[in-house]
């Protein structure tokens, strides 16, 4: 369809939004993985909204086809009643890592943005050293990034993106690689350039997996499901700017995103009752996270139930982090997630109170029941003559599911797993997996 064609008529008065959006992408499988599943969405005019979800439920790539970066597979995106075929003008992106140019001084990274859209040399420097004033970089022109801290060059990420008066700003996790401080400022000053309009900036959308991000600066949360992607919840904060995270109706939304967030919908937990498959994507705790957790867990002051809000406070630990234990926890059968709570089950206890050997038997057996790649590694390497074989063979079944890197973190994963719980060895150097004791 040519993109002068519009859409006023179905589409509304919304600045971007998603008609019936799939996207499926190739993967070793005929069909592909389905990673959006028909989603239906609108930013409108003078809305902050913030899309959470699991890693891997398709927020970038949603993001990335209401930019005009990915083509969906059905449906269409539009930007203000037309449909979007290739990269809006009106739309800037900020990812999470700050993909700056060494070579470029702060200047020549913030220009960049203008030069492709043929604004001249002057009209380019003045709007750039602008854009650098407005987002707390004066003075840092002339440096170069490997001279900058992680959230200054972030502050270059979004003053590249403010620098071409952008309508429509979309946030790809902007603040997850910087530490909670720097993070914490950044958004701050985020939301007073849109609280002070002193950006023309018509709508933003953020995704984050930080719920706090979410509830202090979204109008609008949208939780997306995973496997495919979905629109699970779409929850409105109405609290006045700027917000105070003490705030009780503040605390209660952080409360009901994590339930939401942490507790599997009726046609989920339906499918996921079922066994998961070998492509499943294993969230990768590591060993002594999951160990340290039930250990805290199981101790006063929780005695084995915890609200998770109040556990990522105590123990320090970022929305992120928590969500991948929870479940791993939950997958493993060590303990349950609901309402926002998580509770230790008998087995959890168990584990806590173990010595390591018997820690390490109860980590075999639920793992081996719950993860069918331990289990089907291991019945290779039972089979197999010599009791060994390469990952080589594993990372082609898994990329019949998984893409090239996710089935390498998944396969790694396991294989620590699977270390710790002396279900296999391991030999870093060749790659092959073998039985310890055959
Ligand atoms: N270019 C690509 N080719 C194949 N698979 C992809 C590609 N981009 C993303 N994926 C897969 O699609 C799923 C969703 O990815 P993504 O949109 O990055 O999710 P999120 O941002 O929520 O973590 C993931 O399983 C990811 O591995
Ligand atoms: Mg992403």
């Amino acid at each position: 369809m040519p993109a002068e064609i519009t859409f006023a008529a179905d589409v509304g008065t919304g600045l971007v939004a998603a008609h019936q959006v799939c996207k499926t992408y190739a993967t070793g499988e005929a069909a592909g993985r389905l990673v959006l599943d028909h989603i239906d969405f609108t930013l409108k005019e003078g809305e902050i909204v913030a899309i959470l979800g699991k890693s891997g439920s398709g927020k970038s790539t949603f993001l990335r086809i209401l930019a005009g970066l990915t083509e969906p597979s059905e449906g269409f995106a539009s930007y203000r009643g037309r449909r979007i075929d290739d990269p809006v003008n009106g739309v800037a992106m900020v990812f999470q890592s700050f993909a700056l140019f060494p070579w470029l001084t702060v200047l020549g990274n913030v220009e960049l943005g203008l030069e492709a859209q043929g604004v001249p040399l002057d009209e380019r420097h003045r709007r750039a050293i602008a854009a650098i004033d407005l987002i707390g970089l004066d003075g840092f022109e002339s440096a170069y990034p490997k001279e900058l801290s992680g959230g200054m060059r972030q502050r270059v990420g979004f003053a590249r993106a403010l620098v071409v008066n952008p309508d429509v700003l979309l946030l790809d996790e902007p603040f997850s690689q910087l530490d909670v401080l720097t993070a914490e400022t950044l958004r701050g000053d985020v939301e007073d350039l849109w609280r002070d309009r002193r950006v023309p900036t018509k709508g933003i959308i953020l995704v984050s997996h930080n719920i706090e991000d979410a509830v202090f600066l979204a109008d609008r949360i949208i939780v997306f499901g995973s496997d495919p992607g979905c629109i699970r919840a779409d929850i409105p904060v109405p609290l006045p700017r700027p917000r105070d995270q003490t705030n009780p109706i503040f605390r209660s939304l952080v409360d009901q995103v994590y339930a939401l967030l942490t507790t599997v919908p009726g046609t989920e937990a339906k499918r996921r009752a079922e066994p998961i498959g070998l492509g499943y994507r294993i969230p990768d705790a590591s060993i002594q996270q999951l160990t340290g957790l039930l250990e805290a867990l199981s101790q006063p002051p929780y005695e084995g139930r915890a609200d998770l809000p109040k556990l990522a406070e105590s123990e320090h630990l970022s929305t992120d982090d928590l969500m991948v234990m929870v479940e791993t926890l939950q997958l493993l059968g060590f303990a349950q997630a609901g309402g926002g709570d998580i509770e230790v089950l008998p087995a959890g206890r168990t584990f806590a109170a173990a010595d390591l050997q018997h820690r390490k038997q109860i980590f075999n057996d639920h793992m081996r029941r719950a993860v069918p790649l331990a289990a089907h590694i291991r019945r290779v390497l039972d089979e197999r003559p010599g009791h060994s074989a390469p990952e080589g063979r594993f990372l082609a079944e898994l990329e019949d599911y998984l893409s090239e890197k996710e089935a390498r973190q998944v396969f790694e994963t396991v294989i620590n797993w699977g270390r710790y719980a002396e279900l296999f060895a391991y030999d870093i150097d060749s790659g092959v997996l073998s039985l310890e004791n055959p």
